[in-house]
């Protein structure tokens, strides 16, 4: 009777033991289906090609200088492209204080919405071409440069927003200039547009959407809120991570990359928990425009595209909704990406242990400065119930795909993904 149960315990034990044998065989293959399986990225044998604005004004209290600006443009009538919210801050004042003289009649649009949609860029299509403006001005964040960039560009091109989808801007645009107020989209380096139809982001790109003059003056970032400041400091960190992680990368993109990665690190907290200190304002700044002009050329990659599928369902603001599965998408791409990640690892004072180590510890830091600037680190602590991960992952992989993103994804990897994101966790 006592050797039958011990006979019985054995067999118990050994089917016990075979369980745990099958479950860590298990998350092995699917651990290792997950890893990316690309050739390695040789930075040494890429060439680059860049585009830049004409002309990038950076420093404090340059805004001062628009009426000079203005009159080496020989412009007059400016349309200024803005939002209420600049309108009631005095920013807005301060601009029309800068363009005074030598007759100079300015007209202002405060149309824009947060988050452009194509309503609000026909609306400012008609708009500036029924006036007889000579220079578009585009004031604010990314929607009102963006806003203005379309402006710009409808002026003499004729129909709809739409239209462009399916061919090129012809005709010239108005002369442009961009100035931000916030510290973060970059929308002054880029080309980019970006709006949504129907809940759907869509965006074009074009070097013509380039502006003349990118005019940043961190004095006007000075009285952003703190979450905007947290939120648009967070995107230009996405923009100069996510353009370490493309095949677009080249050492010349890596450079711009580096550099503001390191501002951010050293200045988005201070700037956050004290919004008037110029110096952390001054160094945001330049982070947001530096990833900008990288963002233009080494676009970016998987963390937008999921930022994609979140905000509009759990209305967040974009840099909120990019910076949460940053860190996952590291993880993901991380195979390709152990030395520039250790680079980064050095600017958190990330030193002790293998290349590989550093860049692990350099996403959890990552992680942890997301969530200092009191943004959610996880799907499930968003609130996305996890039955929705599916409809999330299919949406990403066919309205937002990034092949140019360094390691491929299709439909198992992006619901595995998602799933990591959901849990919080760094596999
Ligand atoms: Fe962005």
């Amino acid at each position: 009777m006592v050797k039958n149960r011990a006979r019985l315990d054995e067999k118990a034990i050994s089917k016990y033991l075979n369980s745990i044998a099958q479950y860590f065989l298990e998350v092995m293959l699917e651990r290792r289906l997950f890893v990316c399986q690309e050739e390695f990225y040789n930075a040494e044998t890429t060439s680059a090609s860049f585009d830049f604005v004409k002309r990038l004004l950076f420093g404090i209290n340059v805004h001062k200088q628009m009426n000079e600006i203005l009159s080496t443009m020989k412009t007059t009538k400016p349309l200024i492209v803005t939002d209420k919210g600049i309108v009631q801050s005095g920013i807005l004042d301060k601009i029309k204080i800068a363009m005074e003289g030598d007759g100079v009649s300015a007209t202002v649009w405060d149309g824009v919405v947060t988050e452009p949609t194509v309503e609000s860029m026909d609306a400012v299509k008609e708009f500036v071409r029924e006036g007889d403006f000579e220079l578009v001005i585009g004031l604010g964040g990314g929607s009102s440069m963006d806003t203005a960039k379309m402006a710009a560009l409808m002026k003499y091109n004729p129909g709809n927003t739409m239209d462009y989808f399916e061919k090129k801007f012809e005709k010239p645009r108005l002369p442009l200039i961009l100035i931000p107020t916030t510290s973060g989209t970059g929308a002054e380096m880029t080309g980019g547009i970006v709006f949504s139809v129907a809940k759907e982001k869509r965006w074009y790109s074009d070097s013509k959407a380039l502006p003349d003059i990118a005019l940043v003056d961190p004095v006007l970032t000075v009285t952003m809120p703190t979450r905007v400041t947290a939120h648009t400091g967070l995107d230009a960190l996405g923009h100069a991570v996510e353009a370490l992680m493309t095949i677009y990368a080249s050492p010349l993109s890596d450079a711009f990359a580096y550099t503001s990665i390191k501002w951010v690190i050293d200045y988005l907290e201070r700037a956050y928990h004290q919004g008037k200190d110029v110096t952390a304002r001054y160094y945001m700044s330049l982070a947001a425009t530096t990833a900008g002009l990288v963002n233009q050329n080494a676009p970016a990659t998987l963390p937008h595209s999921v930022g994609y599928t979140l905000s509009h369902r759990y209305n967040l603001p974009h840099g909120a909704s990019c910076a949460i599965p940053l860190p996952y998408c590291m993880r993901y791409n991380l195979s390709m990406c152990v030395d520039k990640f250790a680079v980064i690892g050095g600017y958190f004072g990330i030193t002790y242990g293998s290349k590989r180590e550093i860049a692990l510890k350099t996403i959890e830091a990552i992680r942890r400065l997301i969530a200092d600037l009191d943004v959610p680190i996880s799907l499930k602590e968003l609130g996305v119930p996890r039955e929705q991960l599916r409809t999330l992952a299919k949406e990403f992989i066919v309205k937002y795909p990034r092949p140019y993103n360094i390691c491929k994804i299709d439909i198992l990897k992006a619901e595995k993904l998602y799933r990591y994101i959901w849990e919080g966790t760094i596999w």
